[in-house]
């Protein structure tokens, strides 16, 4: 990891000030005039730095510095009803590895629609509202409560590995998922983007199920099937066993997803997910075909890493002309 671990990524970015590129201390404190915006399936992002699904304390964090400057907030996968996620012991972290089995532990979308949604929102947030389900029912019943609402674009989580049913069981099944997605079409009008899982064979097989269903977009990657164990005890540091796998390690798998996916899909917009911590490596994902990327367990660290993230971008977009320009207009690098 070019010696890059969690360790480091989180001192370095302790406080607000960072040396971003190099040269110049970046204050993320300050209010920034955006450079190089992005459009994600009809959608405008300020610039192409979001957070990631369930690794970011939105409604905290909104009070020590302004969520309206990310590129969009995707909030934690909504289910029903509220959900307590699993027992235990829920996550192991290594220096470049995070694994984690929450469960998808959220508060139900009823709450959802008149707590975080409604206070992002007046924050001035772009908000990707993560809808989670152990059913298509489940799946259903969000959206249908979403479709009304002032979310900006929808995200399907149909890859977490930490639920028995719904979750990467829906999304590694192109035949079950494309029911899905079918199915949550004609439920809203609003931006579909449709998460995926990298523990498949081949992420284009789902990627083009999801598209040839109704998709508008697809995010990649969601965590990865993995564990950790105690030596003391000979027995898994997780209650559930395995978990999924997030982090400065993931980079490279998320990379080769998006460049498989925007190979095999030319005009699809995508989301890069996966291990980023700095402008650099999301400009990786940009230059391997993403319209717009997420960042997640750098967040975990210290929450103002993804805005830390887009303000290094936007640096390293002025020297990039073209791709700027790419971005601007809704097309990418690829
Ligand atoms: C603690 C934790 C909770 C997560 N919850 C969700 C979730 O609710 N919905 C979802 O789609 N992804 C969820 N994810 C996956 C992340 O959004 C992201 O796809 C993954 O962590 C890879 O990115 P990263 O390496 O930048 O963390 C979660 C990840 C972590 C670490």
């Amino acid at each position: 990891m070019g010696g890059v671990t969690m360790a480091n990524a989180a001192t370095s970015n302790n406080a607000g000030s960072n040396a971003g590129n190099g040269e110049r201390p970046i204050n993320l404190y300050e209010k920034h005039e955006w450079k190089h915006p992005t459009v994600v399936a009809g959608v405008p992002w300020k610039n192409p730095v979001g957070t990631a699904s369930g690794t970011f304390q939105y409604a905290a964090v909104r009070w020590f510095y302004d969520v309206s400057q990310l590129g969009a907030v995707s909030t934690k996968g909504v289910s029903p009803v509220p959900w307590e996620g699993n027992p235990g012991v829920r996550t192991a972290e290594g220096p470049a590895s995070n694994v984690n089995a929450v469960g998808l532990q959220n508060p139900g979308v009823d709450h959802y629609l008149v707590d975080d949604l409604p206070k992002l929102k007046e924050a001035g947030a772009t908000v990707v509202s993560n809808v989670a389900g152990h059913s298509d029912d489940d799946y259903a019943e969000v959206v249908a409560k979403l479709a009304d609402s002032p979310a900006d674009m929808l995200e399907i989580n149909v890859s977490c590995p930490n639920v028995s049913h719904g979750g990467m069981s829906v999304g590694a099944d192109p035949v079950a998922l494309s029911k899905l997605i079918t199915r949550l079409r004609k439920l809203t009008d609003k931006p579909m983007i449709v998460k995926l899982t990298p523990n498949v064979t081949d992420i284009t097989v789902p990627a083009r199920a999801a598209v040839e269903a109704g998709a508008d977009a697809l995010s990649m990657i969601n965590t990865i099937v993995g564990m950790r164990i105690n030596t003391r005890t000979g027995k898994p540091i997780i209650d559930h066993v395995t978990g999924g796998v997030s982090g400065p390690a993931v980079l490279p798998i998320g990379l080769a997803r998006v460049w498989q996916v925007r190979s095999a899909l030319p005009e699809i917009p995508i989301i890069g997910i996966g291990g980023i911590d700095s402008g650099e490596k999301a400009l990786e994902y940009l230059y391997a075909g993403a319209n717009a990327v997420e960042v997640g367990a750098a967040a975990l660290f210290n929450p103002t890493a993804p805005l830390r993230v887009a303000r290094e971008l936007d640096d390293l977009l002025d020297e990039r002309p073209e791709l700027a320009a790419r971005l601007a207009e809704g097309r990418t690098w690829r």
